[in-house]
């Protein structure tokens, strides 16, 4: 994803800044950090993407069941994953399918792959970021699905901060509609062990992933600094119940970046990234203070990743202007 250099080295000034220091985990997606994160799914530690899949291919009938026939399937991102093939594959007749990204290239080739897969769905991609707010015209159908689902597998929702989960899950809410719902991945609390693991695997990938930030620095915002002073930590923090990513100074050093300097003390960390896990009893309190109630709840058959079925607990109204408003500073 090609970002804006003022912006990135603004964000970075401002992280580097703060007090302990912390990044915006969005900035570890670049082409070499996306592909580490599919990496990341195949290891043998990070357990997420498989459990999703499994949940997916155990519960497919089920949320058809509850979707019902012709619906909107509105995807946050690209969709060109093989969760998304099962979905359309097991919905009864979905009448379209948006996926909602920034990427142009992985968008067209989505809508490509899925076109020649699902010719009986219509394919409506939409370029958009969906951090943003969207057009409520660009997701209007002729003639209109019976109602829209929000699908944002994967648990993404895991890396904003509470308050930010709170509002993203409203502004899913504005788009799913009355009458619409929204199915979402939530990975499960589990002991702090088994997600240390998962987020420092025995392969290192998830190390390469976390310090290819460093690298960013490096190679786009012209910045000065010793790669090999940092190493990659993933700690629990049992107070906000979250595994947080941290890259830690190993000596004494400094980053200079633009007209700035940082100095670290070995030890000194820079936060990067943030995964918080919900019990099922969480999760619902979550989505209930963004206005949803979550009617069911799917396990994998290991009992390690879940998935809500939410609906709007209170009728939303006339549909409230224009545009729908999804603006959060994560992912
Ligand atoms: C994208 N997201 C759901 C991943 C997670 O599990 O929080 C990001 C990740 N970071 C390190 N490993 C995976």
């Amino acid at each position: 994803m090609s970002v804006d250099r003022d912006a990135f080295l603004a964000d970075i000034i401002d992280g580097l800044s703060a007090s302990p220091p912390e990044l915006p985990c969005k900035y570890l997606y670049d082409a070499r950090g996306s592909a580490l994160f599919e990496a990341i799914c195949e290891t043998e530690d990070y357990y997420v993407t498989r459990a999703d899949l499994a949940l997916h291919e155990a519960h497919i009938g089920e949320f058809s069941a509850i979707v019902g026939p012709n619906a909107h399937i509105i995807e946050f991102g690209s969709g060109a994953g093989i969760k998304t093939r099962k979905l359309l594959a097991g919905l009864d007749r979905p009448r379209a399918y948006t996926p909602i990204e920034i990427s142009a290239a992985a968008l067209a080739e989505s809508a490509r792959l899925l076109s020649a897969a699902f010719p009986e769905v219509e394919i409506c991609p939409l370029r958009a970021d969906y951090t943003q707010p969207i057009e409520a015209d660009s997701l209007r159908l002729d003639p209109p699905a019976n109602r829209r689902v929000v699908y944002f597998p994967g648990s993404t929702i895991s890396n904003f901060e509470h308050a930010e989960a709170c509002a993203f899950l409203q502004r899913m809410r504005n788009i799913a509609g009355d009458g619409g719902g929204i199915l979402i991945g939530v990975d499960l609390l589990k002991p702090a062990d088994r997600l240390i693991s998962a987020y420092d695997d025995s392969e290192g990938v998830t190390a390469r992933f976390n310090l290819n930030l460093l690298r960013r620095l490096v190679d786009e915002l012209d910045a000065e600094l010793e790669l090999d002073a940092f190493r990659h930590e993933a700690r629990f923090n049992p107070d906000f119940k979250r595994i947080e990513m941290h890259l830690i100074a190993t000596r004494p050093t400094r980053i200079s970046i633009a007209d700035r300097r940082f100095e670290f003390d070995a030890g000194d960390s820079i936060h990067t990234e943030n995964s918080h896990k919900y019990s099922v009893k969480d999760f619902r309190e979550l989505a209930a203070s963004a206005g949803l109630e979550s009617l069911r709840v799917w396990k994998d058959p290991q009992g390690l990743f879940s998935m809500h079925w939410l609906q709007s607990s209170q009728p939303q109204g006339a549909g409230g202007g224009s545009t729908v408003s999804l603006r959060s500073k994560s992912t």
